[in-house]
């Protein structure tokens, strides 16, 4: 996965958590702590580092990948101008992400896995998506669909249900409210 993904994370442990629990972590997983942006490293790295975090903190590993979607998103958004969208709601922007931010990401990092997005149904208050990855983040992909909908000033109702009991397709209910 991008080095972003990881740079991010570990930016948001030490300025929420401090530089000592940060220092912690990646301590506990043998890590260095070195991602660079253009870098590509295993996901699963990731999910050491959200562990150890859980344990130190007691906050659940589903809670702390959602604050880490929501704190990522205009970052992410930031950290490639070049893939700017017109967009003016939450359900045209992840419409959005699906049919050019991803496919453009796999263009510009052969290497890049972003997740798939299967869209079920979608009206002007409500809309039905399985998001669908290897990589079992949907709890990231929670937080990741808050922030944009708090970008667009929005309120949402956000709701999961596991279609894969492994977490690999899991079904996104979004209700305007
Ligand atoms: C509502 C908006 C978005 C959602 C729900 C979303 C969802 C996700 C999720 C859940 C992942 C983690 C990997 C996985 O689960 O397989 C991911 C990866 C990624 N996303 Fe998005 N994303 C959004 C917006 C964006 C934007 C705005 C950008 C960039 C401009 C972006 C670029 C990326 C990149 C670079 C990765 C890493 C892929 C890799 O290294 O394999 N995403 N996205």
């Amino acid at each position: 996965m991008k080095g972003i993904i990881f740079s991010e994370f570990l930016e948001l442990v030490e300025s929420t958590f401090g530089l000592e629990v940060c220092q912690k972590i990646l301590d506990e997983n043998a890590d260095e702590g070195v991602y660079t942006s253009a870098g590509t490293y295993d996901h699963k790295d990731l999910v050491k580092l959200i562990i150890s975090l859980s344990k130190i903190t007691g906050i659940s590993i589903e809670e702390l990948q959602a604050v880490y979607g929501k704190s990522v998103f205009t970052n992410l958004l930031d950290s490639m101008p070049e893939l700017k969208i017109n967009s003016s709601s939450t359900f045209q922007f992840i419409t959005q992400v699906e049919e050019y931010i991803h496919l453009e990401v796999k263009k510009l990092y052969g290497d890049a896995k972003p997740p798939k997005f299967d869209l079920i149904s979608s009206s002007e208050y409500d809309m039905v998506l399985d998001y669908i990855s290897a990589r079992c983040f949907s709890h990231v992909c929670f937080g990741l669909i808050e922030g944009c909908a708090e970008y667009y000033n929005e309120k949402i109702d956000i709701q999961m249900k596991p279609i894969q009991a492994d977490g690999s397709q899991v079904r996104f209910t979004l209700t305007k409210v």
